[in-house]
C-alpha cells in the first residue's frame, strides 16, 4: 500500500526548517505568506525556490508578477509566521501588522528583524502536485547585522529556536 497523506506528512514533518515570509505586491497591494518550502537552488546564477500551494490566494499573487521577496525569520518572529500562515486573514493591510520595508528594485516588503531578505525576479514556474515550484534569481539581498541572532525554525509542526551548546 502506499503511504497515505497523514503518513507523508508525519514523516516530512521531520525535516527541520526555518521560516521564510515570501511576498510580493501587485497593483499596489501587499501580499504576503508564511513558507518553509524555500531552498537555495544556485549559485551561478544566484537561485532559489519555494514551493507554493496552488489553491492559496498568495498563489494568484506570485502569478502575477515577477518580483517577490523573501524574509528569513528571526526567533522573535514566531507572530509574524503565525500571522502569515492564518487562513482568510484580510489581504488589504495584512503587513500593517508588521513592521516592513521595501527591497531597492520592485519595492516588495521585507519584514524588519528578518535574519536575512532576498529580492528575486522569476526565472522558472513548475507544476508540481499540488503545489508550484517557483524559481527566482536573486537580485538584491540584505543580511542582518549582528549575525548572532537566532532564527526561528519549525520541526513536528511546532516552533521551535536554537539550542546552542551551553544555553539551558
Ligand atoms: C510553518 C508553516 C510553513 C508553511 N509553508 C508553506 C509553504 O512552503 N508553501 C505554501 O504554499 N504554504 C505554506 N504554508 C501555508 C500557508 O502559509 C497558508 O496556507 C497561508 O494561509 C496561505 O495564505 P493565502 O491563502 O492567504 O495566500 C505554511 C504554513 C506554516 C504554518
Amino acid at each position: 500500500m502506499s503511504p497515505t497523506p497523514d503518513e507523508f506528512r508525519e514523516a516530512v514533518s521531520r525535516f527541520a526548517t526555518g521560516i521564510t515570509v515570501v511576498t510580493c505586491v501587485v497593483d499596489g497591494v501587499d501580499h504576503a505568506m508564511t513558507a518553509n518550502a524555500f531552498a537555495s537552488v544556485s549559485i551561478n546564477p544566484l537561485l532559489v525556490l519555494v514551493c507554493v500551494e496552488r489553491d492559496s490566494r498568495f498563489h494568484d499573487a506570485i502569478s502575477a508578477t515577477s518580483a517577490w521577496g523573501v524574509s528569513i525569520l528571526a526567533a522573535d518572529a514566531e507572530p509574524t509566521s503565525r500571522w502569515f500562515a492564518t487562513k482568510g486573514r484580510p489581504l488589504e493591510g495584512q503587513l500593517r501588522k508588521s513592521g516592513h520595508h521595501r527591497s531597492p528594485r520592485h519595492g516588495v516588503a521585507w519584514i524588519d528583524g528578518a535574519l536575512a531578505s532576498l529580492e528575486c525576479s522569476t526565472t522558472d514556474v513548475h507544476q508540481a502536485g499540488d503545489h508550484d515550484i517557483v524559481i527566482g534569481e536573486v537580485i538584491e539581498l540584505e543580511t542582518a547585522v549582528p549575525p548572532t541572532l537566532e532564527p526561528l525554525l519549525y520541526y513536528r509542526r511546532n516552533y521551535r529556536s536554537l539550542r546552542i551548546e551551553g544555553d539551558e
